[in-house]
């Protein structure tokens, strides 16, 4: 049986950063096969004629947009969110490293991923490159609670050798096995995928690293995460630990760490030569917004990444980041860019859409399968239908075109205001 959505949709398959624009519809007719594919794309009225026998959802009261993507969220952070004044190193030594360190107990681990899992689909998260934790235990917590839901998550065991406090460190050897071990049970089952995962440089020496690599060679189709040039004094101790380094970039690429199946996050303070790096390896970077602004952390150069050509994402960085929600991601970016003035990049709301959905597909090598809502994707999609009475309800009501009313979603819309969440044709919320 075939299901026909009838919706107000919105998306971007064109991206806006070279010359695309909002794609809308207002009375669309969305096909869905019984494996979640969009096999059909048209006038509601039209599709309807040409499958008759279809069982029509009627989703017009709101608006349909595709799934959000995260494309860097920590796991094991959920209940260290709103911690502010603090940053990095201290915040991890204070807030994020004792609370990760309470997942050595899987009861624990499994009532966070619980959480966690609960937070990304209330905010319509679909799609997730996710910062696991550093027991292999805590990881199967994860991608056994995203399996249950449904939800499309690529994740690994975080791996450290120095710099946290003892009970998050591991060995290469370690390292290694326990990644294996991981993969194996996970990689390619449903939506799951691998990502070998250093938590950063600051934590991983050189044998760590190699250890990531072998990961990624022995496991095909694993992806690579970490963090990088986020906080100056992060960066200027990864200096003074990598020697023959050329660059905090180099640290990982200098392993081969780096492909189109790597993202980093962060990336505030990069230089030309490891923008450069980054774009001729392919490799994408997770901007997170919030997180860069609750830590202090500086203002995101979206503008060189661009004229670089280096992809960029959208990330919560839950829990330095202030929630879930990639609609607040999409607005912190957008006010970011505005504070840079000149050497900012002006967003609009097609831009923030854009980076919630089709850039992130595209970042974790899913631009094939889901991001925009168009014939041969997946059907992954959340409606927002604000509510009664809400700030986004009310701002509404003088919304006159289509760009005015995404940025109203990104400027006042909150989890309240999404009624429903897809992942390959299956309601999962
Ligand atoms: N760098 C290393 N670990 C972390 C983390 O948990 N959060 C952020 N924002 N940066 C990091
Ligand atoms: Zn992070």
């Amino acid at each position: 049986m075939t299901t026909l959505y009838r919706a107000r949709v919105l998306d971007t398959p064109e991206d806006p950063f070279a010359g695309g624009t909002l794609r809308s519809a207002d009375d669309a007719g969305l096909l869905v096969d019984d494996a979640g594919t969009i096999t059909a794309r048209g006038d509601f009225a039209a599709v309807l004629r040409e499958h008759p026998g279809s069982d029509v959802v009627d989703l017009r009261d709101g608006w349909l947009l595709p799934g959000l993507v995260d494309a860097h969220v920590h796991y094991p952070q959920v209940r260290v969110i709103g911690a502010l004044g603090m940053p990095l190193l201290e915040w991890l030594d204070r807030c994020a490293l004792p609370e990760e360190q309470r997942l050595a107990d899987p009861s624990y681990a499994a009532a966070v991923a619980r959480e966690f899992v609960d937070g990304l689909v209330a905010a319509g998260t679909t799609t997730a490159l996710v910062f696991g934790s550093h027991f292999a235990p805590a990881v199967d917590c994860l991608f056994t609670e995203a399996a249950r839901v449904g939800l499309r998550v690529t994740s690994g065991l975080v791996v450290s050798d120095r710099g946290l406090p003892e009970p998050l460190l591991s060995t290469p050897e370690r390292a290694y096995d326990d990644a294996m071990a991981l993969a194996t049970r996970w990689h390619g089952t449903g939506h799951a995928r691998y990502a070998a995962t250093p938590r950063f440089s600051y934590s991983a020496d050189d044998p760590v690293l190699d250890a990531c690599a072998a990961v990624l060679e022995d496991v095909d189709g694993a992806w690579f995460t970490s963090h990088v040039n986020e906080n100056p004094a992060e960066v200027a101790a990864v200096e003074r630990l990598f020697a023959d380094a050329e660059h905090y970039v180099d640290t990982y690429d200098k392993h081969g760490l780096l492909g189109a199946r790597a993202v980093l996050a962060h990336n505030v303070h990069a230089t030309d030569a490891e923008l450069g790096v980054l774009a001729a390896r392919a490799t994408s970077v997770a901007h997170c917004p919030t997180s860069n602004s609750a830590l202090g952390s500086g203002l995101f150069p979206l503008r060189r990444h661009l004229e670089h050509g280096v992809r960029v994402a959208l990330g919560s960085d839950v829990g330095a980041g202030t929630g879930f929600s990639l609609l607040a991601e999409g607005l912190q970016a957008y006010l970011v860019q505005s504070l840079l003035g000149e050497a900012g990049d002006p967003l609009t709301a097609t831009h923030l859409l854009h980076l919630a959905t089709r850039a992130g597909a595209l970042a974790l090598g899913l631009g094939e399968v889901v991001g925009d809502l168009s014939v041969g994707r997946e059907f992954d999609a959340v409606r927002v239908r604000p509510l009664l009475g809400s700030r986004l309800h009310l701002g509404l009501r003088h919304a006159a075109t289509h760009e005015e009313v995404l940025a109203r979603i990104f400027t006042l819309g909150g989890d309240a205001d999404l009624a429903g969440v897809w992942v390959a044709g299956r309601r999962i919320a």
